[in-house]
């Protein structure tokens, strides 16, 4: 096992550094440059056009990365929604063959997710499964599989696998609204060379973190709270997970609008709020920041350079500018740099965290 780690003390730090090549692979291909289109070769031009609506169905941080989707979709003008596969069975929207239903796992073999997907299959819906596991059961049983290309994921917590969902998942809602629109978005035309530039990013992200002295900084306090709006809301909750997951601290994330609503009521000088700016609303999240340092709380922003969060807060983790649809993505390269350092601070058993498993195949 120590050999598979190679220079790394966890496969955690190991796959959270291999980010770069992972996203090289799930893009590579996958964008025709000169139709400025996404190229998924498993779908023929306009195989989405008698599509609806979409539901994506998955646990854990998968539902995150669905959720991530969904929201992507929904801008893209797609109705979309992300459900809790565990949760399909007695609150599952009704479905018909306009319905596309996309199962996210990682591991194709999460029993929960498997269940929804058999219940879409069996309701009539059209389905498909965006997962990192060719020959998985999600695989096999989807009517078709979309993979992600991360490679082997040994750590319990989820890291590139997440990374690499979320952008296949954004490949992919691109596709889906081009083929219902009949062509590409005005937005492509950002989003793809950022898209390209995403793993060189990523590495020089990877290279300058200062994620570890902010861990080292907060590693005495009560809770960590993490917030975000838009596409920054699945990156709070994503964030929050990975640190309760690997810390045994007490983390949550909320939707930034959220906070005045009841959570505020838990802020103190002790629990320091991780403020994830996408570029979406972002004087809003700056103004819900600003109201949990009025009651003590440190503010760590997420959020490039010379951003006007910057000044206004107390910490300062960056990520490079980028197309709104994807900053999000590397703000939770950040996180989970934090969570990583924040658990090796504490000793925690990083790559197996008690009463965890990497694929739950009960129900
Ligand atoms: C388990 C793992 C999580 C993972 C979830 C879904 O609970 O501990 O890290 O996110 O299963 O797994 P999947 O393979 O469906 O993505």
């Amino acid at each position: 096992e120590q050999a598979g780690k190679g220079e790394y003390d966890h496969f955690m730090l190991k796959e959270i550094t291999e980010q770069p090549t992972a996203l090289a692979q799930a893009i590579e291909g996958r964008i025709d440059a000169t139709s400025g289109r996404i190229g998924l070769s498993a779908f023929e031009p306009g195989s989405f056009e008698a599509i609806d609506s979409v539901q994506f169905v998955a646990c854990g941080t998968s539902y995150h990365a669905a959720l991530y989707g969904s929201l992507a979709l929904n801008q893209a003008g797609v109705q979309a929604t992300a459900l809790l596969a565990n949760e399909y069975s007695v609150a599952a929207p009704p479905v018909d063959e306009t319905t596309l239903v996309i199962a996210v796992t990682q591991s194709g073999e999460t029993a929960d997710t498997l269940n929804a997907l058999r219940q879409a299959t069996a309701e009539g819906a059209r389905t498909l499964t965006v997962t990192n596991v060719v020959g998985s059961t999600a695989a096999r049983e989807a009517d078709d599989a979309l993979f992600i290309r991360a490679g082997p994921e040994i750590g319990v917590a989820a890291t590139k696998t997440f990374s690499s969902q979320a952008v296949i998942l954004t490949l992919l809602g691109q596709r889906i609204a081009t083929d219902l629109r009949g062509e590409p978005s005005a937005d492509l035309e950002s989003l793809l060379p950022a898209l390209e530039s995403m793993p060189s990013r990523i590495h020089e992200l990877l290279e300058h973190s200062n994620a570890e002295a902010i861990a080292e900084q907060y590693r005495d306090s009560q809770s960590y709270f993490f917030i975000g709006r838009g596409l920054g809301y699945p990156v709070a909750l994503e964030g929050a997970l990975k640190f309760k997951e690997i810390t045994y601290e007490h983390a949550e994330g909320f939707a930034a609008g959220e906070l005045k609503h009841g959570p505020l009521a838990l802020v103190t000088p002790e629990t320091p709020v991780f403020a994830i700016f996408t570029g979406q609303e972002d004087e809003k999240t700056l103004k819900n920041a600003e109201e949990a340092r009025t009651r003590g709380a440190p503010v760590i922003a997420v959020c490039p350079d010379g951003h006007p969060a910057v000044e206004a807060a107390d910490e300062h983790l960056a990520i490079p500018e980028t197309d709104s649809d994807l900053a999000g993505l590397f703000a939770n390269v950040q996180l989970q740099l934090l969570s990583y350092h924040a658990a090796d601070l504490l000793d925690r058993p990083i790559d197996k965290p008690r009463n965890l498993a990497k694929s739950v195949t009960v129900e």
